[in-house]
C-alpha cells in the first residue's frame, strides 16, 4: 500500500517537481482566456477532422487583417476570438459530416467546398449537409455565448459560413448588412483553408492573392478581399503564418484579460459540458466529477494548489475524445481493434492539446494518464504501480464512481455504497489501495 510518502516521490520521477512543489509556485497558472482558447482550439479542429493549428492560423490571418484595417483594439480582440471559435460547434454537433478540403472547386465554407461536398455527399443527401452546416453555426454561438462573449463573436461564430452575396445560410445577411466583425471571421477561415488545401507553400504564397480575389464580391466582401490580396502579397504575413512559435505568438497576445481562479473554473466547465453532451452523457457529468475529484486529492494530502490543478484536468480530461468518432464512444457492441485503438488516442490528445498551456505542463501529464491502471494494463502508456500519477488515479476513481452511480441506457444507477463495494475489488489492480481508502472517505454514504 502507498503511503503518503511514495505519493510524494511518485510525482518527482515522472514530472521535475518544481512543477508544483517549488515554494514559488502558486498553483493555478494566471492565464488569458486568449491563452486558453488558443490551445484548446485544437480540441475544435480535430473535431472537425482538420489538420491541427487551422483555428489558431484562422485568428492570425484575422488578426493581421483586422489590424491592417486600423480596427480598434477591442475590435481586434473580437475578430480573435470569432476565429478561434468559428467552429466551436462542431464540438458540439457530433455528426456534422467531415469534409475534404482539398480539391478545386468553389469555396463555400471554412475548408468545404461546393464541389467536394456534391462529390461526397450522396445524392438526396445535400439537405443534410446543408442543415449541418447551419446546425454547427448555431451549436457554436450559442458556446460561445455561455463563454461570455459579446454578441460581436457570437454573430461571427453564427456567420462564419455566410457569404457576400446572402448565400451560406438561410440567414445569411448580404453585404454590409453582415457585421464587419463577421465579415473579416468569415474571410480568414476561407484564406485559411485555401492555404491549408495546397501543400507547396512556396505555391500558395505566388497564387495567393489571386485566389483571393476570385472570391470577391459572392464569396467575400469586395474591399475586404483587396485587402487580404495585399497582406497575402508579403512576405512578413507568409513568415508569421508558418513560424512555428504561432501558437505561443497568439497566445503572448493575452487577448481576453486573465482570469481569476474561479473564472478559469468555469470558463473551461463550459467545455466540458460541451464534451458530455456530445459524448451523450448527463449535461454538468464533468464539473461533478471535477469537484469531486478536488475534495479526494485534498483527502489524498494534496495541497489546495495542486487540489486546484486536478479540478482544471479533471475538467478537460475527457477533450481529447473531439478526435474519436461519437459512434464509438456509445457503441454498445465491443468495439473493433481499430475503433478501441481509436478510442485510446484520447488521452493523448488530450495531453497533446493542455501541454500547450503555459503552467499546465503538470495537468496535461495527469490527464495523459487518467486511463493507465497501476497493474500495467492501462493505456496510452500501460504505466505500472507508482508510474501512473496519483492526480491521475483521483481522477479515474472519481470518473468510475460518478459511472456507476449514474443511469445508464443498459442500467440503472448503482446505489453509493454498492458502487464503492465494486470499485473496491479494482483496489490494487486498477487504483493504488492508498488512495482508495481516501477515496472512500470522502463518499462514504454517511458522507454523500
Ligand atoms: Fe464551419
Ligand atoms: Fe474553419
Ligand atoms: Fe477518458
Amino acid at each position: 500500500m502507498a503511503s503518503r510518502a511514495q505519493i510524494q516521490t511518485v510525482k518527482a520521477d515522472f514530472l521535475d517537481p518544481s512543477l508544483y512543489d517549488d515554494p514559488g509556485f502558486s498553483g493555478l497558472p494566471r492565464l488569458s482566456r486568449g491563452t486558453v482558447l488558443a490551445a484548446l482550439s485544437r480540441a475544435f479542429d480535430l473535431a472537425e477532422g482538420r489538420r491541427p493549428g487551422h483555428a489558431q492560423r484562422v485568428a492570425y490571418v484575422g488578426v493581421f487583417l483586422a489590424s491592417e484595417l486600423g480596427l480598434e483594439p477591442q475590435r481586434i480582440e473580437e475578430v480573435f476570438f470569432g476565429c478561434l471559435l468559428h467552429d466551436a460547434g462542431m464540438a458540439a454537433a457530433a455528426t456534422v459530416p467531415r469534409l475534404d478540403a482539398n480539391r478545386g472547386g468553389k469555396m463555400i465554407a471554412g475548408g468545404a467546398r461546393v464541389t467536394d461536398m456534391l462529390d461526397q455527399v450522396p445524392s438526396g443527401a445535400w439537405n443534410e449537409v446543408v442543415e449541418a452546416i447551419a446546425r454547427h453555426c448555431d451549436e457554436g454561438s450559442r458556446i460561445v455565448r455561455k463563454m461570455g462573449f459579446g454578441e460581436a463573436v457570437v454573430n461571427a461564430v453564427a456567420g462564419h459560413h455566410d457569404c457576400w452575396d446572402g448565400s451560406g445560410s438561410p440567414k445569411a445577411q448580404p453585404g454590409e448588412r453582415a457585421p464587419l466583425i463577421s465579415r473579416i471571421v468569415s474571410i480568414a477561415d476561407r484564406v485559411e483553408s485555401l492555404i491549408d488545401a495546397e501543400s507547396s507553400p512556396l505555391v500558395i504564397r505566388r497564387r495567393g492573392p489571386a485566389l483571393v480575389r476570385e472570391m470577391a464580391g459572392h464569396e467575400i466582401d469586395p474591399e475586404l478581399a483587396e485587402k487580404m490580396a495585399d497582406i497575402a502579397g508579403r512576405d512578413e504575413f507568409w513568415l508569421g503564418l508558418y513560424d512555428n512559435d504561432l501558437a505561443s505568438a497568439l497566445m503572448s497576445l493575452n487577448y481576453g484579460g486573465i482570469m481569476a481562479r474561479e473564472e478559469l473554473f468555469d470558463f473551461i466547465a463550459v467545455l466540458s459540458d460541451v464534451v458530455d453532451v456530445r459524448n451523450g452523457r448527463e449535461y454538468g457529468r464533468g464539473r461533478r466529477v471535477a469537484e469531486l475529484a478536488r475534495r479526494v486529492a485534498l483527502a489524498c494530502d494534496m495541497t489546495e494548489r495542486r487540489a486546484d490543478l486536478v479540478k482544471v484536468a479533471a475538467l478537460l480530461q475527457d477533450i481529447g475524445t473531439l478526435g474519436v468518432p461519437v459512434h464509438y464512444l456509445s457503441k454498445p457492441d465491443i468495439l473493433s481493434v481499430d475503433e478501441m485503438s481509436t478510442v485510446q488516442m484520447h488521452p493523448v490528445y488530450a495531453r497533446d492539446i493542455l501541454s500547450e498551456i503555459p503552467g499546465l505542463g503538470a495537468t496535461a501529464w495527469w490527464v495523459g494518464c487518467h486511463h493507465e491502471r497501476i497493474d500495467g494494463k492501462g493505456y496510452p502508456g500501460m504505466l505500472e504501480g507508482a508510474e501512473v500519477p496519483a492526480e491521475a488515479q483521483v481522477i479515474g476513481m472519481c470518473e468510475a464512481f460518478d459511472a456507476l452511480t449514474s443511469d445508464r441506457p443498459y442500467r440503472r444507477a448503482m446505489t453509493h455504497s454498492d458502487a464503492i463495494e465494486v470499485m473496491r475489488g479494482l483496489a490494487g489492480t486498477r487504483f493504488d489501495p492508498y488512495l482508495f481508502t481516501r477515496f472512500e472517505d470522502i463518499v462514504s454514504p454517511t458522507e454523500a
